[in-house]
């Protein structure tokens, strides 16, 4: 059989961590895809960092737009990250040129995602995007496949492992906020600008994609309300806890008579409670519909190990040609009308 042939564009943690699994599940990736993955081409920006990774043999560009062109590459897997410049360019020229899109770029979907699905739907080209939300949990999936026969009323949680992450230590160690941020960019949670996530914005590119596939249309990015976690502090964190509550930022979307509602905002969450229980680097998604009632799925939100185990769950559905519309419905029955959030009063 032909192998899938895979040109990677970005080889940060991210980028390092999907060659490294590729390679280290080889045979049941084969198994389940029905044929292999094989990474071809590779392109970033420092040939001469030492990621780990053995990476001869590849085709190496130094431009991640040669990268698309490369007759060898049938799947462009985009991880630069952001939401303009070379990584909307990357995209938008593989799904021109008919090839698959597999990408983690939340910010670029929050923002791009209406003219992207089209591009998507034009070209024939599928633009996958698990690991954009909630890192190693199958949050896209489950929202917008295992749950498309119910009428969604609320999605969202915790949307952020670099802001949990803190707000948890912060909590247990009372420790201040900008050393447990270092230890988060250690651990490579956290975004090339740490304000992505602590002022809430990584959060509520992820809420506006989520609400987008729990509701069948694409969510306006800017009319969801954001606030961060900056000006959460010790003594926050020690009322929250002596009257049995847990800090969280939580990403929230729910549609009512009155439209849509969606914000993103440290919230005070019963001690009790499951989401409460959430806590380091795990996120959470929560979903309620009608018919199915309330779940949630909990799971690594950021790391090397559990984005690169979403990336490559898309690749395998591209490889046994399964793939859905990007907002999981077709253009002509909604996709293509843009939902805005109320304003808050
Ligand atoms: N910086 C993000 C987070 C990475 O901390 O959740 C995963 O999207």
């Amino acid at each position: 059989t032909t192998p899938l042939r895979l040109g990677i564009a970005g080889l940060g943690t991210v980028g390092a961590g999907t060659i490294r699994l590729l390679r280290a599940n080889a045979d049941l990736i084969r198994a389940r895809a029905g044929r292999p993955l094989e990474v071809v081409a590779v392109s970033a920006r420092d040939r001469n960092r030492d990621r780990g990774v053995d990476l001869s043999g590849l085709n190496w560009h130094d431009r991640a737009e040669d990268l698309v062109n490369d007759p060898d590459v049938d799947v462009v897997v985009e991880l630069i990250g952001g939401s303009e410049g070379t990584a909307r360019t990357v995209v938008e020229n593989a799904l021109k040129a008919g090839k698959p899109v597999v990408t983690a770029n939340k910010a670029l979907l929050a923002l791009h995602g209406p003219s992207l699905a089209r591009l998507s739907a034009a070209h024939n080209a599928p633009l996958l995007f698990e690991a954009a939300v909630a890192g190693g949990i199958p949050a896209i999936k489950t929202v917008r496949e295992g749950l498309a026969a119910d009428r969604l009323t609320r999605v969202g949680g915790i949307l952020n492992g670099t802001c949990n992450y803190i707000l948890t230590v912060m909590r247990e160690t009372g420790q201040a906020f900008a050393s447990v941020l270092k230890d988060a960019q250690e651990l490579g949670y956290a975004e090339a600008d740490p304000s992505t996530d602590i002022d809430g914005l990584d959060a509520a590119h992820k809420l506006t994609i989520l609400a987008g596939l729990a509701f069948g249309r694409p969510v306006d990015f800017s009319s969801v309300h954001v606030e961060g976690i900056r000006h959460v502090d010790a003594a926050d964190q020690n009322f929250a806890r002596a009257l049995g509550y847990s800090i969280k930022l939580l990403g929230l979307a729910r549609m009512t008579e009155n439209g849509l509602h969606a914000r993103v905002t440290p919230c005070l969450v019963p001690q009790q409670s499951p989401l409460a229980q959430v806590n380091g680097v795990f996120n959470a998604v929560v979903a309620e519909g009608e018919f199915v009632g309330r779940i949630m799925i909990e799971g690594r939100g950021a790391g090397a190990g559990p984005t690169a185990s979403a990336v490559t769950a898309d690749l395998i559905d591209i490889a046994r040609g399964q793939t859905m519309p990007v907002w999981g419905v077709q253009a002509d029955d909604g996709a293509d009308t843009v939902l805005r959030a109320q304003p808050i009063t």
